[in-house]
């Protein structure tokens, strides 16, 4: 029997989208001991079933019975606790790359997939993370029986020397130990049956320091020292970042070029290939992604994150990245919330202590980690390593912490409810003395944007049902499964929670905005923040410059406010349309928001991202860019005349 295909054909022709497949990063997994017979994926799939499974169906005569994770098969639903609707192979995929296997040894038999078993002592799931003007850190995730008793290894070396990568760098491993408990949220995924047990996953970070600006770099990491049987990973490639001064402001090839956008996931029609894309033809140079990377990286006893990052290393071992802690990464305020474990895992991920720093002297060589689950500490402790260690106001902490790059001073915040308090005590004293710094050092760094997962201005508040949505279903996840990005009002989407009138202990989504224009929207407005950024409403806005909790002009030109930009469309799953604008009045007939509606001078829905370019003081721009294609939908530009 064929798999069924058929019932989500449909749903891949409504969004043809960009989504590699993930061949190579995964060659060295293998089947599982289930698959007893495995079959090659000419003869599991015909023509057709491989046209909507394989983003490229030439590659199956030479991948031959392999494992993979298709481009195109990944469903819509993936990972939003819908796993009835999963066909047997998107069922497969949710932990990891996939194989066809037949039931018996007969021709005549069933087809069925299976998650391949990742092998030991492999580099995988590498991603560079900035870390200044002149260092990125590469991570990487292997999976081995015992800690490694020798620090992870990594040669690097100019692209223009020639030749295999010949400096050879040492680093830091992490000996991550998941803590799900079976039947636990974090074990929440399609197969009930699959075990959800404590494992092991070994992460690494080496840093790359006093890279030249731009310059071309080629490297490749392996874990546990020189000893066998650890593997080298293949070679990679990369630009460095900008540099300082000079180097950063020259301009032409030299401009400051980012891709940004929040709430991606691993679902066809996501930005992946856009991504590697851009940053091989030079549109753009890193990736900032704002927050809901992957729906949600602990839930499958962590497999499902694995899965995540094996699909983005065709993206990140090639572009550096800056990632932002969404709703999804975030445990604070987890009344609605499923990722207790996903928290853990992001800021694992991203941890890279440096010994004898920040406390750090007394871990040993293999650090053991105190997390519980595995994508938390991906993404928060890391800044040790990276961007929160350095700067003119190190952070110290993942969460938040700002970097500059190029001509742009990025700021990325937390804003995920409490408590304590979203915006408030440490992370507030940090943002302000760190945008005093920046808005002293525009002769260097002329643009400065600050981004959070959360929004403070988007269009689809103003609708009135909408301002007066329970704070807690707005930030949860029940409401982000329901809120499809396609310009459906909230109050007409299912599971949708309204406070009541006149009750006083259910916050709004107005009440909780107007306090982060309260607190942060001050800030922006103190230090003449260029832009904000943000994600999580799965849908597009781009306002006029506000300033005082008011729009100042209808214009772009010396604008005398922040310009907010939602881009909360990456690529979510269950929102899986294609990118469409619209004037924003014609998503609302009655205001209620924070600001009217004529504050906004574009809105959209569909997956899409943004792409911010500068190659001066004086010009700043915005694109919107619409992931099926790679079009550029939308574009605005911010200039300063004086
Ligand atoms: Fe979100």
């Amino acid at each position: 029997m064929r798999m069924r295909v058929l019932c989500f054909a449909a749903l891949l022709q409504i969004a043809a989208g960009d989504m590699y497949d993930v061949i190579e990063s995964v060659a060295a997994f293998v089947p599982p001991p289930e698959c007893v017979f495995p079959m090659n994926w000419t003869a599991a799939l015909n023509a057709s079933e491989q046209a909507l499974t394989f983003a490229d169906p030439s590659i199956l005569p030479s991948l031959g019975a392999g494992c993979a994770i298709p481009g195109r098969a990944i469903s819509h639903s993936y990972g939003q606790g819908r796993g009835n609707e999963l066909t047997p192979l998107e069922q497969a995929l949710f932990y990891g790359p996939a194989c066809p296997c037949r039931t018996s040894n007969s021709s005549a038999a069933a087809v069925e997939f299976h998650t391949c078993v990742a092998p030991l002592y492999v580099p995988e799931q590498i991603n560079l993370q900035l870390a200044n003007a002149t260092t990125v850190v590469v991570s990487f995730v292997s999976h081995e029986p015992s800690p490694p008793t020798e620090p992870p290894l990594a040669r690097l070396g100019l692209a223009s020397d020639g030749g295999p990568p010949r400096a050879t760098l040492t680093g830091v491993s992490h000996w991550y130990e998941t803590s799900h408990a079976n039947g636990s949220a974090a074990c929440q995924g399609p197969d009930p049956a699959r075990a959800c047990t404590v494992r092991n996953i070994t992460m690494h970070f080496i840093r790359f320091t006093s890279l030249a600006p731009r310059q071309q770099y080629v490297y490749q990491v392996r874990s546990g020292g020189n000893s066998r049987p650890f593997a080298w990973s293949k070679v990679h490639s990369f630009r460095a970042p900008y540099g300082h001064g000079a180097a950063a402001k020259s301009g032409g090839s030299n401009a400051t070029r980012v891709a940004i956008y929040g709430d991606m996931g691993n679902v066809h029609g996501n930005n992946m290939e856009n991504l590697r894309a851009g940053c091989a033809s030079g549109a753009i140079d890193a990736v900032v992604h704002m927050g809901d990377h992957c729906y949600n990286m602990g839930n499958g006893n962590d497999y499902h994150g694995d899965a995540y990052m094996q699909a983005f290393q065709g993206a990140l071992a090639v572009c550096p990245w800056l990632p932002v802690i969404g709703n999804h990464e975030s445990t604070l305020g987890s009344e609605h919330n499923i990722d207790a474990s996903t928290e853990q895992r992001y800021l694992n991920e991203t941890w890279g202590v440096i010994y004898g720093q920040d406390g750090a002297a007394s871990e040993t060589r293999t650090a053991r980690s105190t997390a519980t689950t595995s994508l938390g500490h991906l993404l928060t402790r890391s800044s040790f390593y990276g961007a929160a260690s350095h700067g003119a106001a190190p952070s110290r902490t993942s969460q938040w912490y700002s970097i500059d790059l190029g001509l742009i001073h990025f700021v990325i915040l937390d804003l995920n409810p409490g408590p304590p308090a979203a915006f408030a005590g440490a992370q507030l004293a940090w943002a302000t003395a760190d945008l005093a710094a920046a808005d002293a050092n525009r002769a260097n760094v002329p643009w400065v944007v600050v981004t959070s997962h959360y929004p403070l201005y988007s269009a689809s508040f103003e609708d009135a049902e909408s301002a007066h949505a329970s704070a807690a279903w707005y930030e949860g996840e029940v409401a982000e499964h329901e809120r499809r990005g396609d310009g459906t009002p909230w109050s007409e989407t299912p599971g949708f929670e309204s406070c009541a009138e006149g009750n006083a202990t259910c916050a709004t989504v107005k009440d909780i905005v107007a306090d982060s224009i309260h607190t942060l929207g001050t800030l922006l407005d103190a230090h003449h923040v260029d832009l904000y950024a943000a994600g999580h409403d799965h849908s597009y806005s781009a306002s006029w410059p506000i300033f005082g909790g008011a729009p100042t002009n209808s214009s772009y030109v010396d604008p005398k406010g922040t310009v907010h930009v939602l881009e909360g469309n990456g690529g979510v799953p269950g929102a899986h349309t294609r990118s469409k604008l619209f004037p924003c009045k014609k998503n609302s007939s009655h205001a209620g928001g924070v600001v009217p509606l004529s504050s906004y001078r574009m809105c959209g829905f569909g997956m899409s991202y943004g792409r911010l370019v500068t190659t001066n003081a004086s010009v700043l721009t915005y694109e919107h860019v619409a992931n099926a294609g790679d079009h550029v939908t939308d574009t605005f530009s911010i200039l300063k005349t004086h």
